[in-house]
């Protein structure tokens, strides 16, 4: 397994906490998250498993401040989420999102999709389109740039949605089900794919994943039952 960051100064900062996190959906008649704890510490790769239904995007879009939680607290890099003036910001620059079904907008190119977050946080252009070669090449994009998403392979729009989530330099990469549309070698590529981002970006990594074999991949791997967080040992 993939040793936490190296560097001392920031070894064991946590950046993505939850402390006693319920959360509901239709007004409580569906309750889902029953007193989550989970702590991830710079430069961890972490798998969060269980049984479909059992909450894992609900609680991934917590901690990447897409939602709020009805009790109980989310930080990131140790400010409170709920609350927070221009949550917006976390997910322009601190938080990058690869979503369980993509959300790339089919009709645009993947140059296109990519450059919408750089949009967003008024990037320059000349930067952002450095920034976009850069990571398509690192991902093998770099001839698919004009492809429309349509016309793109299920490992490419995933590989794309990868790219789209780092362009604006994210420290913390929540990716919900990265390869969970892809067959099994497809999936390993993309997911070999995604640990060499993990590290060359210096990220830390929270991924929900039914595949345990990607999932021991990761430094930790933790189980959500019962609407909570188990984590047995740690490699
Ligand atoms: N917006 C919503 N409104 C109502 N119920 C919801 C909503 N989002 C999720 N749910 C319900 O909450 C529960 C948890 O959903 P969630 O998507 O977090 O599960 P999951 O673990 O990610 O599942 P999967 O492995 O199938 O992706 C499910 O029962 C789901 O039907
Ligand atoms: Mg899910």
């Amino acid at each position: 397994m993939r040793p936490v960051s190296n560097e001392k100064s920031d070894a064991g900062v946590v950046v993505l906490r939850a402390v006693d996190v319920w959360k509901s959906y239709d007004e409580g008649a569906i309750q889902v998250l029953r007193g989550v704890s989970f702590e991830a510490v710079k430069g961890q790769t972490v798998a969060l498993c269980g049984a479909s239904g059992c909450g894992k995007s609900t609680l991934l879009h917590l901690l990447g401040g897409l939602d709020e939680p009805d009790r109980g607290q989310v930080t990131v890099n140790s400010i409170e989420v709920k609350g927070m003036r221009k949550r917006h910001l976390l997910l322009r620059h601190e938080i990058g999102v690869v979503f369980q079904l993509h959300n790339l907008i089919a009709d645009l190119t993947l140059e296109e999709n990519c450059l919408i977050p750089t949009v967003a946080a008024g990037t320059d252009q000349k930067t952002a389109r450095a920034r976009l070669l850069e990571l398509a090449s690192l991902t093998g994009l770099s001839h698919r740039l004009d492809h429309r998403i349509q016309k793109l392979s299920g490992g490419e729009r995933q590989r794309t949605a990868i790219c789209r989530a780092l362009m604006n330099r994210p420290k913390i990469l929540i990716a919900d089900e990265p390869t969970g549309s892809l067959d099994a070698s497809t999936s390993g590529v993309v997911f070999e794919l995604l640990l060499k981002m993990v590290a060359s970006e210096g990220l830390t990594l929270v991924m929900a994943t039914h595949d345990r074999s990607i999932a021991e991949q990761c430094d930790r791997l933790v189980e959500m039952r019962d609407g909570r967080i188990h984590e047995s040992a740690t490699g």
